[in-house]
């Protein structure tokens, strides 16, 4: 079985879905893998690379034809610009990646109108037997850690305490909103840099975790109830809770020097935590990162893919940040990926759909010209 990895055409994308050290992993399992000419430059992997680890390189006129797995980062449902692409798939194709699948249903449909058989990353369900094929927390992980360096970049003040005979030099407040895996890294990497972190999350029992990282866990004194499902995710409140929220923020959010706000509730638009009110409270020079612009944004001034000015406070609203740290969000990414792809293939390296198996029906959405997912079914809705 020939597994392809096609260049990636997002504008700005520049991971692989396969990095040389996974080619080498995939080949030893008796799988070959073609990679598209040029397909990891961007992410720092050259082409004799790949060869080097076992892979052949082959021209992009000649990858789908060659291939019968398509690994990618952002499959067609993710990328808008990868519709030129579909008129190589075929029906006996088996496309994985990023798949956007339960936002972008023109886009699924038009994937599964091709007869390809499709497994959307983002839908990999989040239990312990699947965490090596976790992308999402790898990208969140990436997220995270470059969302506090461009804040660092951003201030106009240095992060950590310093004493020096030109005076002492407090450390910056950082104070973040949602300590999922995004938000968690963030107060890592501020921590490292020396700020002074504090974190808060609608879920409690995250406490425990933000205090192991050495940040202190803000109590608001709003009863969060049962803010947690089964699957560890925040779940969704009423318009008093978010309210009280926001008016219990807004003093904490005064005294920070950078925010950097995750919160995101599954498949809704993400709540809003800082008012434009709040923005305006804070010191001239202050930076919030808001890394739930992807979903509509946790700040109200928020513009997603661009930076705002607001009374001397800069919002940013970074989108696909991972693909501006390429070499290790592909190293990330590949490892997941590898790991699911050989998931499911059998000892005599061929592909077996088992859907009885949780990790296989929870990412499995489109097979033979039709979708299979039910979250999937329910968002298209009756016309499809
Ligand atoms: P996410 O990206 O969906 O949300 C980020 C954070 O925002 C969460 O911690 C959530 O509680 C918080 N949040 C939502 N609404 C909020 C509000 N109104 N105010 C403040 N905070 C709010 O979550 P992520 O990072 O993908 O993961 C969340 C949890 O999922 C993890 O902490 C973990 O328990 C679970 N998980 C489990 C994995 C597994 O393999 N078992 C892997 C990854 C995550």
């Amino acid at each position: 079985m020939i597994v392809g990895v096609p260049t990636e055409t997002f504008p700005g994308e520049h991971r692989v879905a396969l990095v040389p050290d996974t080619v080498h992993t995939l080949v030893d399992k008796g799988l070959e893998v073609a990679i598209e000419t040029g397909a990891g430059a961007a992410a720092g992997f050259a082409d004799d690379l790949y060869v080097s680890r076992g892979a052949q390189v082959v021209p992009a006129a000649d990858l789908f034809e060659r291939s019968q797995v398509v690994l990618q980062v952002r499959t067609f449902g993710a990328n808008p610009h990868g519709a030129p692409a579909l008129e190589y798939l075929r029906a006996d194709h088996i496309v994985i990646g990023f798949a956007d699948a339960l936002d972008r249903s023109d886009r699924i449909s038009a994937l599964a109108r091709r007869g390809v058989t499709l497994l959307s990353m983002e839908l990999m369900p989040r239990i312990s037997r699947a965490q090596s094929m976790d992308a999402l927390s790898s990208m969140a992980t990436i997220a995270g850690y470059k969302s506090v360096l461009m804040a660092a970049g951003l201030l106009p003040r240095m992060f950590p305490l310093l004493m020096t005979a030109a005076g002492t030099l407090t450390p910056a407040k950082v104070l973040v909103l949602g300590a999922g895996v995004a938000g968690l890294q963030a107060i890592a990497t501020a921590k490292r840099l020396g700020a002074s972190v504090s974190a808060y999350d609608a879920r409690a029992a995250v406490k425990d975790q933000i205090n192991s990282l050495g940040a202190d866990f803000v109590d608001l004194g709003i009863d969060t109830g049962d803010s947690e499902d089964e699957g560890g995710y925040a779940t969704a409140h009423d318009d008093t809770f978010y309210e009280r929220q926001r008016s219990a923020l807004a003093t904490v959010i005064a005294d920070a020097d950078v925010v950097v706000s995750t919160a995101a509730i599954p498949g809704q638009p993400a709540p809003l935590l800082i008012t434009r009110h709040a923005v305006e409270s804070m010191k001239a020079g202050s930076v919030i990162i808001d890394l739930a612009a992807e979903r509509g944004g946790n700040c109200e001034i928020t513009e997603p893919g661009s930076d705002v000015e607001l009374e001397g406070v800069t919002v940013c609203g970074p989108l696909n940040l991972p693909a501006t740290i390429p070499a290790h969000a592909s190293q990330m990414y590949a490892h997941n990926i590898a790991t699911f792809l050989l998931h499911l293939v059998d000892d005599d390296g061929q592909l077996q759909l088992n859907v009885e198996d949780e990790i296989t029906a929870g990412t499995l959405v489109a097979r033979a010209g039709t979708i299979v997912h039910e979250r999937v079914l329910q968002v298209q809705g009756p016309a499809n």
